[in-house]
């Protein structure tokens, strides 16, 4: 049986990552492709209070070090426990955000060293790559207006732009370095951004036929 692909949708809060996956789902169940959704920090009953945990406001300084490691945590039992025997089993994986978060967040946002983050990345994941990134580029002024409408902060909601700006940065840094991650303008209407999006599905799974 051929194996799963993986597909993950990244970008800042506020991005509108929500409607970018229902767009991939759409088209997803369009070409009748069997898969599963999961979402990071998160996908997995101890994994979703990883999440709980991270996002919640401490009574103590969260060191940025212990962050990537819940990050990686996390990340560690959804691959174990749900991405890699979706995949081994013929099933496609949509994620909602996977390491790229972690490389943007804790190496551009909170400053962590790409040395030690590619440590950490080597012992989890080893080779597992997402096949497709869709990074939804937005200004993060905007997006966190976006995220502020939306209701309460979180931790890291809560921090200052010139860490969004930062985690931004990276984000470009990587997409712009990289192959395999498709930089999308999220500033556009919601169609038009939709309309990029099945796009590079397109485009992508053409190439894959050949
Ligand atoms: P969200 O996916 O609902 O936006 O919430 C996840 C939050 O966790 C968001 O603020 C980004 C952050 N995050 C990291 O800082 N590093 C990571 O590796 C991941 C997956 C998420």
């Amino acid at each position: 049986m051929q194996k799963g692909r993986f597909i993950v949708v990244e970008g800042l809060e506020g991005a509108g990552k929500t409607s970018a996956i229902q767009t991939v789902q759409h088209w997803l169940e369009q070409h009748q492709i069997d898969f599963i959704s999961t979402r990071e920090p998160g996908g997995t009953p101890l994994a979703e209070q990883i999440r709980t945990l991270v996002k919640q406001v401490q009574d103590e300084q969260v060191a940025p070090e212990t962050e990537l490691l819940l990050m990686y945590a996390a990340r560690m039992q959804l691959v174990k426990s749900r991405i890699e025997p979706a995949l081994a089993q013929g099933q496609w994986v949509l994620g909602d955000r996977h390491d790229l978060s972690s490389r943007a967040y804790q190496g551009g946002g909170r400053q962590l060293s790409e040395s030690l983050i590619n440590q950490i990345r080597t012992a989890v994941l080893g080779s597992l790559r997402p096949d497709l990134t869709l990074y939804l580029d937005i200004d993060p002024a905007i997006g966190l207006a976006r995220a502020r409408a939306r209701g309460e902060l979180d931790r890291i909601e809560q921090e200052q732009l010139a860490f969004f700006q930062r985690t931004r940065a990276k984000y470009q840094q990587i997409a712009n370095e990289e192959t395999g991650i498709v930089q999308l303008d999220a500033s556009q209407p919601m169609a038009a951004v939709q309309q990029h999006i099945v796009g590079a599905l397109d485009q992508w799974f053409a190439g894959l036929q050949e």
